[in-house]
């Protein structure tokens, strides 16, 4: 059960790989673009910090430019690199020579249990069906994610087992990271503000608050 940071705010992540809890950054060319930072610097200032595992996207058109660029940044930053190519012959041809040197890969913008068929054929380490852009389409995306993990685990029991993981993308909100979980995703990736909410309770609050105010008639007793 690992759960990544979606996001390209270095100062955040850094706030919330304290808590131990991140496993893992992805980012996008939006998210980047959002931090108004340089991408290199952005992933070199996340490695500092101590993140293990950066998805990393490479935007072009031809599987050869995805393979060099993931080389290069593989090369640069060593095994926390994770190369995000796109659901497309030429990314998924490039997934399959960098999977290959073993180099992991990320398959994102997966809206189809076909796409996380061929990404997972290709050697792809993980799969990233994007489950709130799915539900903007009238379809479930917790339902995709369930139909790829049944597939999967039939797959493994089977014949061989199925080395690529779920990843949850697309979150926009704390229910879709339990069921995520519950319907089979390995990771989940999420905006630094849904990991915050999901400490939250309202019981959690109302409980801490009445055992303070009996903590403190304690301490009164004891004096
Ligand atoms: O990392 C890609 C994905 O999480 C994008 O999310 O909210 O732009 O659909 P969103």
């Amino acid at each position: 059960m690992k759960i990544f940071l979606d996001t390209a705010d270095v100062d955040l992540v850094g706030k919330y790989h304290e808590t131990g809890l991140i496993d893992g950054v992805t980012t996008n060319p939006t998210l980047i673009k959002k931090s108004g930072r340089d991408p290199e610097q952005v992933y070199k200032e996340l490695t500092i910090i101590g993140v293990d595992d950066i998805s990393m996207e490479i935007v072009t058109d031809d599987y050869y430019e995805f393979v060099k660029e993931g080389r290069r940044l593989r090369e640069k930053f060593g095994d926390i690199t994770t190369i995000k190519v796109p659901c497309t012959p030429q990314g998924l041809r490039a997934c399959k020579i960098l999977a290959d040197e073993e180099i992991r890969v990320n398959v994102t913008l997966i809206f189809s249990a076909a796409q996380a068929i061929l990404a997972s054929k290709a050697g792809a380490a993980y799969v990233s069906p994007f489950v709130g852009r799915v539900d903007d389409n009238s379809f479930s995306g917790l339902d995709l994610i369930k139909q790829i993990s049944d597939i999967y685990e039939k797959q493994s029991a089977l014949y061989n087992p199925v080395s690529t993981q779920i990843l949850s993308a697309s979150i926009r909100d704390v229910g879709s990271v339990s069921a995520s979980f519950e319907y089979g995703a390995n990771v989940v990736t999420m905006p630094p503000s849904i990991f915050e909410k999901m400490y939250n309770h309202v019981l959690t609050d109302k409980g801490l608050d009445l055992f303070q105010k009996d903590w403190e008639a304690v301490n009164v007793l004891k004096i």
